[in-house]
């Protein structure tokens, strides 16, 4: 009766994005840069992670209240050891109507050569990779750490064959550091499978110094590829609430996606929730504070009592949301303050 759970505007829980680690062994500019997350960089200690039998104790808590979509980030997710053993017992929960969860992840790719066929064989649907550049000499200054363009295509194959296509590709667009690079990537992906999606650089976190005028907007990436590459089209939304606006080659070669969290706010249908891989709830991105569930996951109550407790802090956290903050930015709120960073709550 009370499913599916609906926030102050009436958006609805439909989306629960898992952080399972806050380590990466990538250093972009845009996410962690290195001048902060450094050797002494604090991160979390291993007791503090939620166990793989806790998370799956949220998760299914939150698939009993409307979820239907879960995705696993990090930091990078396919650092967090046995994730295959998660991805089985998240692949295992069932919808109020029976219908199974779709299970994506988000990774940096590095891994994925090693990986793929073990996470597909655990029941991952899709992956999303990130990759911001096509020439070697950029993407090693975005990564900052000397990983190679080609180890991430190596990921992305191993990916596609091991059949958990089609692949979003992800690249953040940071004005001055590999704006030169959109067109490169266009070409490089155009009449492949795979679905590269351009994202407007984002003030989130409060470490990366993030600058208005290093963003590119959306509009000019869609007039870029259109008038240097090939006439684009727009294409209706897969389903309501999607943030990427499609756009295909109209000659038939594929399709391509523009994520505008920063010129044009996607917030009104925003069906996220987000868990912190200590445990902490956050209703949006932007946020600087979480819900703990830990002191409830811990407790020692039996396990019903337990399952109740969450669903009610769920439900009611759910019940006053009211976060919009990509649509009420200005110079002034984006200055960086306490927020999380995005390698703590997930991409
Ligand atoms: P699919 O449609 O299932 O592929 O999921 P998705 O479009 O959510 O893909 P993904 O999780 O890869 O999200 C792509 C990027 O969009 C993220 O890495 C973020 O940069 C941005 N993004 C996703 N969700 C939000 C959100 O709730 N708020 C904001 N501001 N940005 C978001
Ligand atoms: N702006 C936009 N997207 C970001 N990501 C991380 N930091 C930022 C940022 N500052 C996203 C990218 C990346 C994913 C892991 O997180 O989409 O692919
Ligand atoms: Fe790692 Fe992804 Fe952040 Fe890059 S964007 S540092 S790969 S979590
Ligand atoms: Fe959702 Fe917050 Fe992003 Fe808006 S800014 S789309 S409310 S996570």
């Amino acid at each position: 009766s009370e499913v599916p759970a609906k926030d102050h505007f009436n958006r609805r829980l439909h989306d629960l994005r898992i952080s399972v680690t806050d380590r990466c062994n990538f250093r972009c500019v845009y996410c962690m840069p290195k001048s902060i997350f450094d050797k002494d960089y604090a991160f979390l200690p291993h007791k503090d992670l939620l166990s793989f039998e806790e998370i799956e104790l949220v998760a299914k808590q939150f698939v009993a209240l409307g979820v239907e979509k879960i995705r696993l980030t990090g930091g990078e997710p396919l650092l967090r050891k046995n994730i295959e053993i998660l991805i089985e017992q998240l692949a295992r929960l069932r919808t109020p109507s029976g219908k199974a969860v779709e299970i994506t992840l988000t990774t940096n790719g590095t891994l994925l050569p090693k990986k793929a066929k073990t996470l597909k064989d655990a029941g991952l649907s899709r992956v999303t990779v990130s990759l911001d550049a096509i020439d070697d000499v950029v993407f090693k200054r975005m990564n900052d750490v000397e990983f190679s363009v080609n180890q991430v295509l190596d990921g992305i194959q191993a990916a596609h064959e091991a059949g958990l296509g089609p692949i979003k590709v992800n690249m953040v667009v940071k004005g001055g550091m590999n704006d030169d690079q959109v067109l490169p990537m266009a070409r490089h992906f155009k009449g492949t499978p795979h679905i590269l999606r351009f994202i407007e650089y984002m003030d989130v976190g409060s470490s990366n110094g993030w600058k208005m005028d290093e963003v590119v907007p959306s509009a000019r990436i869609v007039n870029m590829i259109s008038q240097g590459l090939s006439q684009l089209q727009m294409l209706d939304a897969n389903y309501t609430g999607e943030v990427a606006e499609r756009w295909k080659y109209s000659d038939g070669s594929g399709e391509i996606g523009v994520i505008s969290s920063v010129t044009q706010a996607f917030c009104k249908d925003c069906t996220r929730i987000r868990l912190s891989t200590e445990g902490k709830l956050y209703t949006c991105l932007f946020a600087s504070k979480g819900h703990d569930l830990k002191p409830l996951i811990r407790s020692g109550d039996p396990v019903q009592g337990i399952e109740k407790g969450l669903q009610d802090a769920i439900r009611n956290l759910w019940a006053i949301r009211a976060d919009r903050y990509s649509e009420i930015r200005t110079e002034h709120t984006a200055q960086p303050k306490d927020r999380i960073e995005m390698s703590y709550i997930g991409g």
